[in-house]
């Protein structure tokens, strides 16, 4: 038996500080072309307003994955078996997490590895209370650095990492492999990984997703800037750039960018930045795939396909993975 407050003094925060926030925006600011770390869209605003996307009528991904994920977690289950430690990276909300929590046999504990602080307190308080039986084991960190995963009381029989959303289609080529590689090695030799992928599709639908007509995904990209106004005392005028999300095909990625609208300076940390009048920052990639391109991937990380769902339309896919 475990509760909220037993989750809360498992805590262990990793919340990335001040001077790491501002080493990130200098870096990016500095190079050539521009860009700024997605991760820092999510503070608790933004991931607020990300909850709001997921909820547009444009944005396909997280109802078809939550409907593919009803159909195949029944086949995930007996595949995994009991007793499983499930660690999730970038868990957000949650609610993807009750539906596998739900259906896998007796899982032993939950670790959600998560940036924000905020979004990852509120996911353990509806998470804890509808799952007794599970001992949560929060982490509030970046994923994307080294993190030592706590180990839960009852031993449990193997990992199962959850990483849904496509969020892995969020990083450039080398860093998928790189993240890959070191999901590999927390789940161990007869670990699993759950991972979500978006698939190639219809231009037109994928860029409707990141410019939805109520203009949310915009909000939530300059919210980008306006953390970086509080936190790190930048001076970015929000009117002054413009969201700007397009396709690639050739590359298979949508390529998000925030632009400045006329010639300006920018201060952060006291250091002038000049933008010309249509600069970009380039704040995301979202990776779409195709069974080459992902193969291609896994190829790298040594890893291979166990299991393989599809949604057919809106294409998106569902993998299981295991060390080659
Ligand atoms: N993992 C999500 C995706 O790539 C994140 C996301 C949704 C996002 N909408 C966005 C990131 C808009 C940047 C901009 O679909």
């Amino acid at each position: 038996m475990s509760t909220v407050a037993d989750a809360l003094q498992a805590l262990t925060d990793l919340t990335p500080n001040r001077e790491q926030v501002l080493a990130d925006a200098l870096e990016g600011l500095q190079s050539t072309p521009r860009r700024l770390p997605s991760k820092y869209f999510y503070d608790a605003r933004g991931s607020q307003l990300f909850e709001q996307i997921t909820r547009t009528p444009e944005y396909y991904p997280t109802r078809t994955e939550l409907a593919l994920l009803q159909n195949c977690l029944p086949d995930v289950a007996r595949r995994v078996g009991p007793n499983a430690h499930v660690v999730e990276l970038g868990s957000g909300s949650g609610r993807k997490t009750a539906l596998l929590l739900a259906a896998l046999q007796s899982p032993v504990a939950y670790t959600p590895i998560e940036i924000s602080r905020a979004a990852l307190l509120s996911s353990i308080e509806r998470l804890a209370p509808a799952l007794p039986q599970v001992q949560m084991l929060p982490v509030c960190a970046d994923f994307t650095r080294p993190v030592q995963v706590p180990e839960p009381e009852q031993a449990a029989s193997r990992r199962l990492l959850f990483f849904p959303g496509s969020t892995l289609g969020n990083f450039a080529e080398e860093e998928a492999v790189a993240l890959l590689q070191a999901m590999r090695s927390t789940m161990g030799e007869d670990g699993l990984a759950l991972v979500g992928i978006d698939l190639h599709k219809d231009t037109a639908m994928i860029e409707a997703a990141y410019n939805d007509a109520a203009g949310i995904t915009a909000a939530f990209t300059l919210n980008l800037l306006e953390r970086l106004n509080r936190e790190i005392g930048a001076d970015f005028d929000l009117q002054g750039f413009r969201h700007q999300a397009r396709y690639s095909r050739e590359r298979l990625r949508i390529e998000t960018d925030l632009v400045s609208q006329h010639e300006q300076v920018v201060h952060v940390d006291g250091k002038p930045f000049h933008f010309a009048t249509n600069e970009p920052i380039r704040v995301e990639y979202s990776h779409k795939y195709t069974d080459d391109s992902f193969d291609a991937l896994l190829q790298r990380s040594g890893l291979q396909v166990a299991a393989s769902w599809n949604a057919p339309h809106p294409a998106f896919g569902l993998r299981l993975l295991r060390a080659r």
